[in-house]
């Protein structure tokens, strides 16, 4: 079935009669499910661009490609916490931080909703796959308020026409039938106006409850909310009101939508078309972070000089597939993907490239000798991560490669010095027993259909490698959270990811926004100035310069660390970030500002966010490198939040 999944939009809710549409659902989140549309990197590639602006663009064109192809609504716009990197699913979200995962998923709602509805899924807490239909998340409030919902909120605020429930509970509720998360939450305390839609098939157990709950929609058929339901109307066992507050809310956001377009740009030459294809290519290369690049003879081992190289191994089954993620219901199917074998052919075609797919790991050295540099694509396909469809996808076992993946690049790196690791995944990759051997490692992602010029683009050095990690590298599985795929019950509290690592004094392999650059960018000064008024929040200034003569990319992260008397807390927060992009020589100076109200705890007690007064730190942090010398201190007083 998940071969012909979704080709055509799923309508639920048409009353043709009274000029209804209905819902007309594609799924995402990699680009428009339907037909052969454009196929962008995954989420967590574009997490990685650290660039809500850009993120925009391609909800935007996702949001025409839709319109186009006939459907209403578009289902991707997924911004799960990815609480630890096993999780099947962690490509189609952006990242561990709900403050960046706010912006990415923010811009994606706005860019979309140009065109057509967005729903924001999953709600909430869903991040393990195998086990999502018999799961309970254990959460206390503040978790959840702090660090599981703060995006949602922010994507409702933004007006996103709709949510999806998750499948599996929160505190013992499922989440297609919560009445503490739908209507509670989404509904009374945050105002959402929107519609609700079930995640497909088992994201109801029984239609009263779920509409009692504050379920609207069962996608995407009715199974439960036939019947039963009506004879529970008339048994007086579920609310009349509750019902018409479901079809009312389903209608009025199908009119709020009637009047939204740009019709001139809905023409089917777009999809897949070359300006969507470049934008394709483009985020592809800031997707893609660079994490080790060595020195051999003084001399940084990326950017490669094709110009002078006569012959070039690239090595790993990887190497020549279309390998664009997951094949559940995220699968997009572009008619033509560019491989990396394609794009490199394509980029130096002056440059001998000897392709082979590393399967006898003896062959594969013995042709690495032979070239003056050796690339090794290496990592996941759909079979080792995504969607759970018995057959392939579901959870990580392992968060390492494969031991045929290591033992290749263990042998091309003793045959060739030069050797560049291309990592391809949908999420973190310990690679503690091989990085040393290797000269270069670049982590691509599932870089879309046109990744494979996006990779050349970045080997080449025609563009800087554009991306920084949206989540810890850990050295190794032990350093993060408990995990169990199987699980039915799993406790989740305010430590993952950095936090975690953090609280533990752990060294990740490579932190929390890391990246490198081929330029040479780095902090010039600090305004030492903490500039705070009631309007603009506390404001933090700093100027950063391009050493070097090529232009280059940076991310510049602000941290907080909280007042040493107030509720326990992560040793550090990310609270304002900002990508740049800088010409060579040239200098920026940046303001990054934190309003009072991003520095709130959630008091269970009190149902609310409190603030905090008292003296607190915040430090800047480039491309990962924590810059504790550059740190403020500023003082929160008592006052009025903003809401
Ligand atoms: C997934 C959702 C998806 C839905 C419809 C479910 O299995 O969890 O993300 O939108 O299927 O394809």
């Amino acid at each position: 079935m998940m071969f012909n999944y979704n080709r055509r939009p799923i309508v639920a809710g048409d009353l043709p009669e009274h000029n209804i549409p209905g819902i007309r659902f594609t799924d995402g989140p990699r680009g428009i499910v339907m037909y052969n549309s454009t196929c962008f990197p995954v989420a967590m590639a574009r997490g990685a661009t650290w660039d809500p602006e850009l993120e925009h663009q391609v909800a935007d064109a996702i949001g025409v490609e839709a319109r186009v192809q006939g459907a209403n609504l578009f289902a991707g716009v997924c911004i799960n916490l990815l609480r630890h990197p096993a999780w099947g699913r962690a490509q189609e979200t952006y990242g561990e931080d709900p403050v960046h995962l706010t912006a990415m998923g923010v811009a994606a709602v706005e860019g979309v909703q140009r065109h057509v509805m967005a729903c924001v899924k999953h709600f909430a807490c869903n991040s393990i796959e195998d086990s999502r239909f018999k799961l309970d998340v254990q959460i206390d409030e503040r978790t959840l308020h702090e660090l599981y919902l703060p995006h949602f909120k922010a994507c409702a605020d933004a007006g996103a026409a709709s949510f999806m429930s998750a499948y599996n509970k929160v505190n013992g509720q499922w989440c297609g039938h919560s009445s503490d998360l739908l209507t509670e939450i989404l509904k009374n305390k945050w105002g959402f106006a929107g519609f609700v839609m079930s995640d497909f098939v088992f994201g109801i157990r029984n239609g009263v409850g779920a509409l009692a709950g504050g379920q609207d929609l069962e996608m995407p058929f009715r199974m439960h909310f036939g019947r039963r339901v009506l004879r529970a109307l008339k048994r007086g066992r579920l609310d009349h009101d509750r019902v018409d507050d479901a079809a009312t809310r389903l209608i009025q956001t199908q009119r709020r939508f009637s009047t939204v377009g740009e019709p001139r740009r809905y023409q089917p030459s777009v999809v897949a078309g070359q300006a969507h294809r470049e934008l394709a290519r483009n985020v592809a290369a800031d997707s893609m972070v660079l994490l080790q690049n060595y020195e051999i003879n003084r001399t940084p081992t990326l950017p490669l000089d094709f110009s002078r190289l006569k012959s070039v191994a690239l090595l790993g089954r990887l190497a020549g597939a279309a390998n664009l993620g997951d094949h559940g219901s995220s699968r997009v199917r572009p008619l033509a993907v560019r491989t990396f074998q394609q794009g490199l052919a394509d980029r130096s075609p002056d440059t001998k490239l000897l392709f082979y797919d590393g399967r006898r790991h003896r062959r594969a050295a013995r042709l690495a000798a032979r070239a003056e540099a050796a690339i090794v694509v290496v990592g996941q396909s759909h079979r080792d991560e995504g969607e759970n469809l018995v057959l392939w996808g579901g959870d990580r076992r392992e968060l390492t490669l494969s031991a045929a993946d290591e033992r290749l690049v263990k042998s091309v790196a003793a045959a060739n010095p030069r050797t560049i690791v291309v990592l391809v995944g949908g999420a973190p990759i310990v690679c503690e027993s091989w990085r040393d051997d290797v000269a270069a490692i670049v982590m691509a992602w599932y870089p879309g259909m046109a990744g494979g010029d996006a990779l050349a683009d970045i080997l080449a050095g025609d563009r800087d490698p554009g991306g920084r990690l949206p989540c810890v590298f850990p050295r190794s599985a032990d350093d993060l959270p408990f995990f169990d795929r199987r699980a039915r019950s799993i406790r989740y509290d305010l430590y993952h990811g950095y936090r975690y690592q953090d609280r533990n004094g752990m060294q990740p392999a490579w932190p929390f926004g890391f990246g490198l650059s081929f330029a040479d960018i780095k902090l010039d000064s600090i305004d030492p100035e903490v500039a705070s008024d009631r309007q603009s929040g506390h404001l933090f200034s700093f100027v950063v310069r391009n050493a070097s003569e090529r232009p280059g990319t940076t991310l510049a992260q602000l941290f907080v660390t909280y007042p040493a008397d107030g509720p326990e807390r992560p040793p550090r927060e990310l609270k304002a970030f900002r990508k740049l992009r800088l010409d060579g020589g040239e200098t920026a100076s940046v303001t990054l500002a934190i309003a009072d109200d991003d520095l709130r705890y959630y008091d269970p007690g009190a149902s609310r966010f409190v603030r905090q007064t008292g003296r607190y730190a915040a430090s800047l942090v480039l491309d990962g490198r924590d810059l504790r010398s550059h740190a403020w201190t500023f003082d929160v007083v008592a006052g009025q939040s903003n809401n």
